[in-house]
């Protein structure tokens, strides 16, 4: 039995969890053949390098199975991998899957884990695999792998899954078969320009693409809009590099890598009275560029500098087709403590609704900025800070930046209070300029370190 695994880990493979999980299974399950291959890592070669994506789609094409291995990011998969699915559509090498069954599993905090395992789920099926419900391991905090009962289960599972293989059992499908197609509307309308009240200002994030349906969109709701207006284009900013997982931020609260994403997350977007997200759908999501920008903001996540702010969604595809994508928005925004007014989609089949759907949220953020409203949060927005939250309180010396942060801004209420003098204690030891220095470093080797001594 040959087994393709596609790691979508980001990391060095030697410090990705997600692959101790798969040694494991090497080691527990000798028999099979594993051809665990750099998807995430080496994304940019594959893009770039058309005879190594040949060799990757040949490796995937000889074995009987496919496992997607990869850490959750930002609820979904990481932005390398979503490029690797986008390459795939693109190059027209769905035959490459098709007939194969496959499977996922997961490395996370478990936090909406199971929004990217419905993803690859559906983009499985689109391949035309047989998609077997896959594993999601919490990873961090209690360590899944140590577990004896959780190891057993795993194996179950890894032996259940290639007896199906090897019996080709029928596997219900869980989705419908989508076309990327969205019925083209019309939405050349003529657009008179409008004086600007500066004292205001409304960002809006978008991945525009010229006489595209969304570049309509925008200029449409831009049209309604009274206050000053400054478009970002998520396409043409410079993203130096994708999130590597390094963890920086944990320690730092500030992402590593200085590009327009620490502008655009630490400045514009906090400094906006409203946030406008404007998208295209592509292969049941956003755009692997979209998750680039996003997996990056996960520091600011958790710190909510966007706190109450208002947003709005514009998105031209069929989304309600895509239950599970307008979830994500929602829970997205929630993370981010966003006040979402209103989601517009280009999916009707006349132009005048499309319009005046759009104007009816560029006068409904427009009343919200005016008024400031206090919404409660939604119970996304809830349920993301209590986990994160309760990670920070039992991770504190790994999160201890984050920690600090959320108590002196007061931003979610601890039900109990470290005791004081390990507060003191990693007070004085994490702001020690060379132990600041060397925890990063470690913080890697550190969280890997229970695994390996399984492994050995
Ligand atoms: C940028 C980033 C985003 C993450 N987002 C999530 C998330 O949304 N949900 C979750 O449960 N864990 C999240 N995690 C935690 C990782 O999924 C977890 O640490 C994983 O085990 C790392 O696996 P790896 O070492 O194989 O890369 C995130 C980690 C990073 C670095």
């Amino acid at each position: 039995m040959k087994i393709a695994v596609l790691n979508g880990s980001p990391k060095d493979k030697e410090l990705s969890i997600s692959i101790k999980y798969i040694e494991f299974l090497q080691k527990k399950l000798p028999n099979y053949q594993y051809f665990i291959l750099p998807i995430s890592t080496d994304i940019n070669k594959i893009e770039s390098n058309d005879s190594y994506f040949q060799s990757i789609l040949k490796t995937i094409e000889d074995s009987d199975v496919v496992v997607w291995a990869y850490p959750v990011y930002f609820f979904m998969i990481p932005s390398q991998l979503k490029k690797f699915v986008e390459l795939i559509f693109k190059k027209n090498k769905q035959n490459v899957f098709t007939g194969k069954y496959s499977t996922t599993i997961t490395t996370s905090s478990m936090i909406f884990d199971y929004h990217a395992h419905n993803y690859i789920h559906s983009i499985s099926e689109d391949l035309g695999m047989h998609y077997i419900n896959g594993i999601s391991f919490e990873s961090i905090k209690y360590i899944d792998l140590l577990n004896k009962e959780y190891q057993m289960s795993f194996i179950n599972f890894f032996v259940d899954f290639i007896q199906k293989a090897e019996n080709k059992q029928s596997i219900p499908k869980k989705y419908f078969p989508i076309s990327n197609q969205i019925n083209k509307i019309d939405l050349d309308i003529k657009i008179e320009n409008i004086n600007r009240n500066t004292n205001k200002n409304i960002v809006i994030l978008t991945d525009n693409l010229e006489n595209s349906n969304i570049e309509k969109m925008v200029n449409i709701f831009s049209s309604f809009i009274k206050y000053k207006i400054d478009i970002v284009n998520v396409n043409t900013i410079n993203i130096k590099k994708e999130c590597s997982g390094c963890l920086y931020c944990q320690e730092k609260s500030v992402c590593c890598i200085q590009d327009d994403v620490r502008e655009i997350f630490e400045k514009k977007l906090p400094n906006a009275d409203a946030i406008i997200f404007a998208f295209s759908i592509e292969y049941r999501h956003l755009t692997a560029r979209w998750k680039a920008l996003i997996d990056r903001s996960t520091f600011n996540a958790q710190l909510p500098l966007l706190k109450r702010k208002i947003c709005g969604w514009l998105v031209s595809g069929n989304l309600r087709y895509h239950k599970d994508l307008s979830e994500f928005i929602e829970i997205f925004s929630g993370a981010h403590f966003l006040n979402c007014v209103g989601i517009v989609s280009d999916e009707y089949d006349n132009t005048e609704k499309i319009v005046e759907l759009i104007q009816n949220l560029a006068n409904d953020v427009e009343k919200n900025i005016e008024n400031q409203p206090i919404k409660p949060f939604s119970s996304y927005a809830q349920t993301y800070h209590l986990l994160v939250r309760e990670q920070i309180a039992s991770l504190g010396a790994a999160k201890y930046a984050l920690y600090k942060h959320f108590r002196k801004h007061k931003l979610l209420k601890f039900p109990y209070s470290r005791p004081l003098r390990e507060i003191i204690f990693f007070n004085i030891i994490f702001n020690l300029p060379f132990i600041k220095m060397i925890a990063r470093k470690k913080l890697l080797n550190f969280l890997i370190k229970p695994y390996l001594k399984l492994l050995k």
